[in-house]
């Protein structure tokens, strides 16, 4: 497998993982994603209507490159019982994140994990019920970093769990090389559907 993107040059173009730790970007980028929620709202709201479960459940959840809580917010509302583990790498993000999911804070678990690390899921508790995340891991540069998360999600993911990964996988590989990496990390369903030209929403059972 190669590692086909070049950081410098990744890096004109996208956001790049220090940049989520300066207080200024994060708090610049949250203001700007609240004013496109009418693009965001549809999309978030597919990613959680991906979960195939009754809504009475208590669906143990994690929230991968959480951010400010969009997805974990429709979660908790969608499933009044489900417990959901917020990962990470912003404590920027994180206090964004707890004040706007501060009436579910009873259901909520904030963990501070870098996926570009090799033990970013040791602390994080499982399995899940539904692991879900949203344009956090193209962030990453690297093929082989992309695969080696999925292969972490997937044995984070309980049997008969589901992964949905909302994201611009087309910039960051391809979409058949996602659907091929989260089949090689043990999903044995895996779905795509292209939400728009940028966005693929993943879907994957276990
Ligand atoms: C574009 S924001 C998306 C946030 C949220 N998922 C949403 O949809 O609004 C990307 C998020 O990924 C997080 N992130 C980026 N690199 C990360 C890493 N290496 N480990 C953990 N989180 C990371 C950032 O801190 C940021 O919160």
């Amino acid at each position: 497998m190669t590692n086909r993107h070049n950081k410098a040059e990744w890096a004109q173009t996208h956001d790049v993982p220090e940049q989520w730790q300066e207080r200024d970007f994060v708090d610049n980028w949250v203001t700007r994603d609240d004013g496109r929620q009418d693009q965001r709202g549809p999309m978030i709201e597919a990613a959680v209507s991906a979960a195939p479960f009754p809504a009475d459940m208590a669906v143990r959840a994690l929230d991968v490159g959480a951010g400010y809580g969009l997805l974990s917010r429709r979660l908790l509302e969608r499933f009044p019982n489900a417990q959901v583990t917020l990962q990470d790498v912003s404590e920027p993000m994180f206090a964004h994140a707890r004040e706007r999911l501060a009436e579910h804070a009873g259901r909520t678990t904030f963990i501070n994990s870098d996926f570009s690390q090799r033990d970013w899921a040791a602390g994080l508790g499982g399995p899940f019920d539904f692991v879900m995340s949203a344009i956090a891991i193209h962030n990453m540069y690297n093929d082989d970093l992309i695969a080696s998360i999925y292969k972490d999600i997937c044995g984070l993911t309980a049997e008969g769990g589901m992964f949905a990964n909302l994201d611009y996988a087309a910039q960051a590989g391809g979409v058949d090389t996602h659907v091929q990496w989260l089949k090689e990390a043990g999903f044995s369903a895996v779905d795509a559907e292209e939400i728009n030209e940028r966005t693929v929403l993943l879907k994957a059972s276990k």
